[in-house]
């Protein structure tokens, strides 16, 4: 039995890995430890495949002591890290608690590992994994004609998410060197799919626009985005973590640029199909220019060529075929959408990020 603890596992992309790896290892035992902030979410690990090997602990990275007995309780051997504030313009609204959960909360869960695996020596180095999820925001923004991100770009972050994103980046790779932590590191670009926070864009455009509710673009939607199916992704990290080299950054991306405008015109159109009875056919008539978010980068591209290479991965889902399940999963779950769209701390949330847009609505 491989033992992992996957952090951050009731949010968007940790809860679809724990699906995924249920289903997948049947040698797998996973125990999830999330402190449940707005983001995470008791709902989403609902209907597991084999919940005997799924062991939730309500928790936080940051409780040194609470990350050790869980160490020591579940002998484990593989660290999946998660765990994060997640949304840019949060991380503009309120840098401190990123600073906190992605800096101080990836350093306790680093020292953590450092003391049961090295320290302790309770499990061989050569069997243990620490793997970092990160993002492609920590590389910074292209100008059009700039190549995509390649694993030896400078980190060059710009907002306080990014930023915090990339000083985990480095902890992880200074415990590598410096106490021999067998770590990996995977940098993605934006994710999308079922169970996802409806305040990045993808589930804000769908939850909106099936009330007939204004779609927001921020400044003149010319902004550029590789997009990357969740399931694609949760692949992608099982097989950096089975066959990647430690001590490794892989880049993993959808294969997809587009730019915001477009992207939100093919839900639109998806949306129509779909909802051929819909009262607001051509969904969009919702779309609503707004100003700007502060220090917007204006293009992210991915250059997946180590992973492909190396590793023989790729994306399975086109856009296409991605945001069709994707908007059939919101349709099908309305109540998950409504949970927490009827939430005062969402709709507190939507007025602080949107109130002051709305004299261009
Ligand atoms: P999310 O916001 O949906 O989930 C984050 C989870 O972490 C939540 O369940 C939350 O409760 C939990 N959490 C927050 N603080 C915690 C703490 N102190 N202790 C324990 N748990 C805590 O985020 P996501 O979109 O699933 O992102 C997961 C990871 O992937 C993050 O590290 C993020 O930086 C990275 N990432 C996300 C994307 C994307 O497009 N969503 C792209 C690239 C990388
Ligand atoms: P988001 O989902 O927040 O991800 P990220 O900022 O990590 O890329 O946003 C994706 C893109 O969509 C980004 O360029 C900002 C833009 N956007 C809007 O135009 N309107 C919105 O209401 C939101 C949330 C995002």
């Amino acid at each position: 039995m491989q033992r992992i603890l996957i952090t951050g596992g009731a949010g968007f992309i940790g809860s679809n890995l724990v699906h995924n790896l249920l289903e997948s290892r049947p040698d797998v035992e996973i125990v999830n430890l999330d402190l449940l902030t707005y983001s995470g979410n008791a709902k989403n690990l609902e209907d597991l495949s084999s919940p005997e090997r799924h062991h939730f602990v309500h928790g936080d990275i940051c409780d040194h002591a609470l990350v050790i007995r869980i160490m020591e309780k579940y002998q484990i051997d593989t660290i999946i890290h998660l765990a994060a504030e997640s949304h840019v313009d949060r991380s503009i609204h309120n840098p401190g608690n990123f600073v906190h959960t992605n800096l101080v909360g990836t350093f306790e869960l680093l020292e953590a590992a450092r003391a049961y695996w090295i320290e302790n020596e309770r499990i061989p180095t050569s069997e243990v994994r620490f793997h970092h999820v990160s993002t492609d925001e920590v590389y910074g923004t292209l100008a059009p004609d700039d190549p995509a991100f390649a694993e030896t770009n400078r980190l060059l972050p710009n907002s306080p998410y990014a930023a915090t994103k990339a000083g985990s980046d480095h902890l992880v790779r200074a415990y590598g060197h410096t106490y021999g932590l067998p770590y990996l590191v995977t940098n993605c670009s934006n994710n999308y799919g079922p169970r996802q926070f409806p305040e990045k864009l993808i589930p804000l455009v769908i939850g909106r626009a099936r009330r007939g509710e204004t779609i927001p673009i921020y400044g003149d939607g010319g902004q550029i985005r590789d997009w990357l199916y969740v399931d694609d992704h949760c692949r992608a990290i099982q097989l950096v973590i089975e066959e990647g080299q430690v001590g490794h950054t892989y880049n993993i991306g959808g294969n997809v640029q587009i730019t915001n405008l477009e992207l939100v015109k093919q839900i639109c159109s998806l949306l129509d199909e779909l909802l051929p009875k819909s009262p607001w056919n051509p969904h969009s008539q919702l779309i609503t220019f707004v100003p700007d978010r502060p220090g917007h980068d204006r293009r992210y591209a991915i250059d997946m060529s180590k992973i492909e290479s190396l590793l023989g991965w790729m994306p399975k889902e086109t856009l296409e075929s991605g945001l069709r399940r994707t908007i059939r999963w919101y349709l099908e779950n309305n109540e998950w959408l409504d949970a927490i769209e009827n939430r005062e701390t969402y709709s507190d949330w939507m007025e602080k990020n949107y109130g002051q847009r709305k004299g261009e609505v």
